[in-house]
């Protein structure tokens, strides 16, 4: 491993004005999405639908880096070329959803513990050699009802740890993601706390096990009312909740912070990440991962059609370019036109 080569690939992928494309769905959530729009989700429908998303061109002014699913990483370009290669010379680093799922933690009320450990090492050897240079893994923490417990909280933290260590030992930038869900009536200040104690955890784990911070990401939640609760927090105080909660628990010495949209509106995922930025210096970029709040508009559009490819990648191309104007505080709603 080279802490040189995972510091520039971490910070190429908070380059100013670049954020993250996350295209990593799973074959079950794929299908969902699909069948949201009419489409059968088949080998070619996925294959269809993901080169339309990273072909779009012009989208590397706006998008450092894409996350695949395993299935994605496999595929070719017409002319045979695979995908990794293909998104490498459209200026798009290719990235690596590594985990195997969130499944039931034995012992919990219906709790969470994300998989995916076993093999890693090897997994992560054949990605680096596919051209993949960073990895996501995704922890799930859920509010509500004495949840989460701190048996979740500290089985997630230490898995990530793992994950994160094996990933920069084999050369690939770790993101590290543990989501607080949105799914709920908790006010934010029950999310305030929830992600505190979530972070405090990862980063003990991280230290603990000697990640080098400097070249991972890490990928949280907004700080955020529940999407039940009848009281909305405005997008100035989700910013600053969210600010005030990263300050204190995020060294920096990590080179970005790339939020997940987590079931936001895209307009308001946008409004969000611009509001941290309007004005205001960080220790580290703040930047976007999203995947609905990026992909949604253009899902719709396309359909499954291929008469609407080229409308379909402009949708996705406005959605990549108001959120990298957001990264600068530069986006405001009268752009959406
Ligand atoms: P959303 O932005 O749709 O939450 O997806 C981001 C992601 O990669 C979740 O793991």
């Amino acid at each position: 491993m080279s802490l040189q080569e995972l510091e520039s690939n971490a910070n190429a992928l908070v380059a100013p004005g670049k954020g993250i494309l996350a295209a990593d769905e799973s074959t079950g959530t794929i299908k969902k999405r699909l069948a949201s729009v009419g489409v059968e989700s088949t080998d070619e429908t996925r294959r269809g639908y993901r080169r339309l998303l990273f072909t779009t061109e012009g989208l590397s002014q706006f998008v450092s880096g894409m996350i695949c699913y395993d299935e994605t990483v496999r595929q070719n370009m017409p002319n045979g070329t695979s995908f990794p290669a293909a998104m490498r010379e459209l200026g798009i680093i290719p990235g690596i959803k590594v985990d195997t799922g969130a499944k039931e933690l034995a012992g919990s009320d219906g709790e969470k513990v994300t998989e995916g450990l076993d093999g890693l090492r090897d997994r992560v050897a054949e990605y680096y050699a596919m051209g993949c240079r960073f990895a996501k893994w995704r922890a799930v923490i859920e509010i509500g009802n004495a949840k989460p417990s701190r048996t979740c909280l500290e089985a997630n933290a230490h898995a990530l740890a793992r994950y994160a260590r094996l990933c920069q030992e084999g050369g690939l930038v770790p993101i590290v993601e543990p989501e607080v869900l949105m799914d709920g009536d908790h006010d934010i200040e029950t999310c305030y706390a929830v992600t505190s104690e979530a972070l405090h955890q990862v980063f003990a784990q991280l230290y603990r096990q000697n990640v080098h911070l400097e070249g991972m990401l890490l990928k949280p939640n907004m700080v955020i009312s529940g999407k039940g609760c009848a009281t909305q927090a405005d997008v100035e105080t989700v910013a600053t909740r969210t600010l005030e909660c990263l300050y204190r628990h995020v060294p920096a010495a990590v080179p970005g912070i790339v939020f997940l949209s987590g079931g936001q509106s895209d307009e308001l995922a946008s409004a969000h990440l611009n509001a941290m930025n309007a004005g205001r210096q960080h220790p580290w970029a703040m930047s976007f991962s999203y995947g609905r709040a990026l992909q949604a508009p253009a899902l719709k559009t396309w359909s499954g059609k291929d008469d609407q490819v080229a409308a379909a990648q402009a949708k996705l191309l406005h959605r990549a370019k108001m959120n990298s104007l957001a990264t600068k505080g530069e986006y405001s709603a009268a752009l959406e036109g």
